[in-house]
């Protein structure tokens, strides 16, 4: 029995998203809580001939509480999207206040659950849970997870798209380390399971880097201030939530990268830290998953003088931004 849950479930990730857990024959449960239109999703959805039963919940009525009782793992796509100009930072000044207050619910009513935050910056909102976690007397650094996936999937297919073959895209998989911002994601391309063509110019790795790294702006100029990615952010979020649905069902060997607390435990926190060469308290590390979460962090493993580089370059600015989440909760004390 699994009951997942969606806080912004009526948005533009919000509802593909449901769909795809409503799909998912492992979820028995579905919880779906926004501020508007909840009922209306929820009855659709509910009409999906798949096991999960789905409730819908709006703010009145202890509607958050509601949604959340018995929950295994909640994923959190509330929040505002960029328009174009602006950066994911630009989000803080609306989101983090959305995802305090969420996480202070999930605090209250589902303290055990996994959670897979989406909401942007997803380096400032990840430690911004986990401040609110603590304060509770319930943060499990296992537990908290930054969705990066999209990052993930997005190289996946632009590397297939490099070789010529969208057809080998799911078969793709690069590591993609560091955080979810521009420069911050650090796709490390001379790990991908398909090499890319003998002959690929520094030019070329540099520009497939790039695309990787601002594949989001590709999107939000494309919407052209409709939103940012909602249709691709839905299909990472289901397909990392079935990660750790099939992990904390007991499957082995279950390695994504995501976005999560370094510590000495999980195991390998430490160790990453070393590597970096920084006391970065998060960082996005291909993490083996278990039955209860974060089974370990990953070590890097052998990076190119460029990937190295590009890590250098992206630790000020994730610093930055984890210092803003976890200032944002100690000052709201
Ligand atoms: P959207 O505006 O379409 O949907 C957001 C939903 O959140 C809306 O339905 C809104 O009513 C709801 N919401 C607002 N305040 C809420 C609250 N207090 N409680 C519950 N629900 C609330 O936006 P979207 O396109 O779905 O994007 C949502 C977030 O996801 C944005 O912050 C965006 O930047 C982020 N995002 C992250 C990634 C990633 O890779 N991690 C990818 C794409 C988008
Ligand atoms: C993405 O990577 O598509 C998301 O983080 C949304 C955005 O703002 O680009």
């Amino acid at each position: 029995m699994v009951k997942a849950v969606v806080l912004g479930a009526a948005g533009g990730i919000g509802q593909p998203l449901s769909l795809l857990l409503k799909a998912n024959p492992a979820v028995t449960e579905l919880g779906l809580y926004d501020i508007v239109n909840t009922p209306g999703v929820a009855a659709d959805l509910s009409h999906i001939s798949t096991p999960a039963k789905v409730v819908g919940y709006l703010p009145p009525d202890d509607g958050l509480a509601k949604t959340l009782k018995g929950a295994d793992i909640v994923v959190i796509p509330a929040g505002v999207p960029r328009k174009p100009g602006m950066t994911r930072d630009d989000l803080f000044k609306i989101n983090a206040g959305i995802v305090r207050d969420l996480a202070t619910g999930i605090a209250k009513a589902a303290p055990k659950a996994f959670v897979l935050v989406i909401s942007n910056p997803v380096n400032s909102t990840v430690p911004i849970v986990a401040e609110v976690f603590k304060q509770h007397g319930v943060f499990d650094p296992k537990r908290l997870f930054g969705v990066t996936t999209l990052d993930v999937v997005r190289a996946s297919t632009f590397v297939a798209e490099v070789i010529g073959d969208l057809g080998k895209a799911p078969s793709i998989t690069v590591p993609v380390v560091g955080g979810h911002s521009g420069i911050t994601i650090v796709p490390l391309l001379s790990q991908s399971s398909t090499p890319l063509p003998s002959g690929f110019a520094q030019a070329e790795l540099e520009k497939l880097t790039n695309r990787i790294q601002y594949g989001g702006d590709e999107v939000v100029k494309a919407k052209d201030g409709a939103g940012s990615a909602t249709l691709s952010m839905a299909y990472a979020g289901a397909e990392f939530a079935q990660k750790v649905i099939r992990a904390i069902k007991g499957e082995k060997g279950i390695v994504a990268p995501t976005f999560v607390h370094l510590s000495s435990e999980p195991a390998g926190g430490a160790a990453l830290k070393k590597e970096i060469g920084k006391d970065l308290e998060y960082f996005s590390a291909p993490v083996e998953l278990g039955p209860d979460g974060v089974a370990s962090i990953k070590s890097l493993a052998k990076l190119t003088d460029y990937e190295k580089g590009l890590i250098d370059a992206a630790i000020p600015e994730l610093a930055t931004n984890i210092e803003k989440g976890v200032s944002f909760i100690s000052a709201s004390k």
